[in-house]
């Protein structure tokens, strides 16, 4: 969803600035552009669709110039159309990229036409560009008239400002919307995401909110919100395998999927030694408040929402301790009463999510025991605001739908489980079977990848149906709905989840020929419930795809098209289906043409509520 990239250099910054454009890519928009300074004062470049649209456009004639702003936008205020594209100008002398909604646009539009401003595009982000220019005239200072003007703002904004007199200073403010500079040698960048910039630069300055910056060829200038001069902290970046290309592979999806046996291998790696749980690496360097935990709410959205609902069913049977589970964009306008002892977890796998940022700010006031971020990025802004974190290792994830991040958010809650569930205890065995047991995962996730070609024969008839069902008891509920998000979100096919006890409380109304019923039916405790339901599909001719072991006895037939699972233990069951989806929904939507790693309207990270 919407990304900024920024550039002085004593190079010509266009090639730079359109590389970084190309690494945003996976975020998701609809247009992109940028804008140069260069002899003739600012020249403004923008496209609808890819970056790629762009490049034809600048090949033409490539900008020279040490000084530039770039965006991916991802339409809000205004169609996909060239005049609402970013950079947005103002009166050839300020142009402006912009993240996020100023929710306070209208008033600040009308005033501004009053003012004499002539509107061209429908964004609220034209509004930041004149308001900009207009305090500028004022001040003749570009840093003080971006700080007057942020302070007009209502909303969330990251926003990057060049002044077409300026060609040596670049101006950039956050609010609620990350932003990141990168040192180089002898010159500076600013991103929405630091992956943008890793080519050029590992050294990184990450803003915080309320900070405005000045970039210059002698320095970095960073004020708070208050006015004060700070100094936020230089960190240096791991980028090993950072943005890696797609290998031998079609999509980044499926090298991704594929990269899981090694992420979740990573991930036990990190949190266990000798055989015993590191309390450190799952996010409590506290040893005294994980013996205080008496129940946990976990708050996520979309896939990391999933994994928190499988967390809830390990958390409570195993660890015995209550879970409650929420929607970010629900929790914190439900009024949520906190129990003693509750430790509030967030899920994330861009740790950028507004809505699940938002619903942490809310926690952090609200007398829970503590905040523990589980996420994939370590600079992120809610592991920086989280008072504790326990780090996924999924490695940089381009594909818009999460895949490795999931397994790995899945890996991370059971190992977090298995913590609380031992911490009483004094006997080093405690758990130790059960982490075994987990090593295995790796090794049963790479048999379902080599059912692949099975999976995608089941793919064939699947993709010639408008809707599909997705049924799971247990933990493989959650995976049912993460398996017809997938779905979904890549194929378009329309899908929907139920726990299976339900089918006979609506949807088998939807059961006739034509409905495609996929079902999860390890054999485990509840097998033979599952097993009712799938005759109750059978009886009224649904065809079923049935995902299951050799153990249960099911067997392929007439309307049931069946994948031989690997056996695996009702721990590690969640993870290994959780790949076989990931599968199904990946060859359904190559079979459809879609765009796989970039699906229509959707943005690896939202940063918008
Ligand atoms: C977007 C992504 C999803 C992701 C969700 C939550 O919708 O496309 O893949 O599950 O955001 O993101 P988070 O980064 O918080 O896990």
């Amino acid at each position: 969803m919407c990304g900024l990239i920024g550039a002085l250099s004593r190079r010509n910054v266009a090639p730079l600035l359109l590389d970084g454009l190309k690494r945003l890519e996976y975020r998701g928009y609809d247009s992109a552009g940028l804008a140069c300074i260069d002899g003739a004062g600012i020249s403004v470049h923008r496209r609808v669709g890819k970056v790629a649209e762009l490049e034809r456009l600048l090949q033409r004639r490539m900008p020279d110039s040490a000084i530039g702003i770039g965006h991916t936008r991802w339409a809000t205020h205004g169609e996909p159309e060239e005049r609402n594209a970013h950079p947005q100008v103002s009166r050839d002398t300020i142009a402006v990229v912009h993240n996020g909604i100023i929710e306070n646009y209208e008033g600040l539009r009308k005033m501004l036409e009053v003012m004499g401003y002539a509107f061209s595009s429908d964004t609220d982000t034209e509004v930041v560009a004149h308001l900009v220019h207009y305090h500028y005239a004022g001040l003749s200072d570009l840093f003080a008239a971006v700080r007057t003007a942020v302070n007009q703002l209502v909303g969330a904004y990251a926003i990057a400002v060049m002044a077409a007199d300026r060609p040596d200073c670049l101006v950039v403010a956050r609010q609620g919307n990350p932003l990141a500079v990168g040192i180089g040698d002898g010159e500076q960048f600013v991103a929405s995401d630091a992956v943008a910039l890793l080519p050029f630069t590992d050294r990184f300055v990450f803003l915080e909110d309320g900070d405005v910056a000045c970039l210059a060829a002698d320095g970095l200038s960073v004020l708070d919100a208050d006015g004060q001069a700070v100094e936020r902290p230089l960190q240096q970046l791991d980028v090993a395998g950072a943005g890696a290309d797609k290998g031998p592979y079609r999509h980044y999806m499926l090298k991704e999927i594929h990269e899981q046996p090694d992420a979740l291998a990573d991930t036990i790696r990190g949190c266990v030694e000798h055989g015993m749980l590191l309390p450190a690496a799952l996010g409590f360097t506290d040893r005294e408040l994980l013996q205080r935990v008496q129940a946990v709410h976990i708050v996520a959205c979309g896939t990391s929402h999933h994994a928190g609902e499988v967390a809830r069913y390990w958390l409570e049977s195993v660890a015995r301790l209550p879970c409650s589970v929420d929607l970010a964009s629900e929790y914190r306008y439900r009024d949520p009463v906190v129990p003693p002892g509750c430790l509030f977890v967030t899920l994330s796998q861009s740790g950028e999510t507004a809505d699940t940022l938002a619903a942490l700010r809310y926690a952090a006031k609200a007398g829970y025991l503590g905040t523990l971020a589980i996420c994939n990025c370590p600079a992120s802004s809610l592991v920086r605001e989280s008072a504790m974190h326990l780090l996924t290792r999924a490695g940089p994830e381009i594909g818009v739908a999460s895949t490795k991040a999931f397994t790995t958010q899945l890996l991370s809650v059971l190992l977090l489980t298995l913590l609380l569930a031992h911490r009483h205890r004094h006997d080093a065995q405690a758990g130790r079977s059960q982490l075994e047991q987990l090593r295995q995962v790796s090794a049963r996730v790479e048999d379902v990848l080599n059912l692949s070609r099975r999976i995608e024969a089941l793919a064939v008839p699947l993709v010639n149906h408008a809707s599909a069902l997705f049924l799971g008891r247990g933990p493989l509920y959650p995976i049912a709905r993460e398996g017809a998000l997938k779905l979904k979100e890549i194929s378009y096919i329309h899908a929907e989840a139920y726990a299976s006890g339900e089918l006979k409380h609506g949807p088998l109304a939807l059961v006739d020929d034509q409905m495609p019923v996929i079902a999860l039916a390890p054999s485990n405790l509840l097998l033979d419930k599952q097993r009712s339901n799938l005759r109750e599909v059978q009886a009224r001719k649904g065809q079923l795809f049935v995902f299951s072991d050799r153990d249960s006895g099911i067997e392929a037939g007439p309307g049931v098209r069946l994948v031989e699972m690997p056996k695996v233990d009702a721990l590690s069951a969640p993870i290994v289906y959780a790949v076989a989806l990931q599968l199904l929904a990946y060859h359904a939507a190559v079979l459809r043409g879609s765009d796989v790693d970039k699906p229509r309207n959707l943005a690896k990270s939202v940063t918008v509520e």
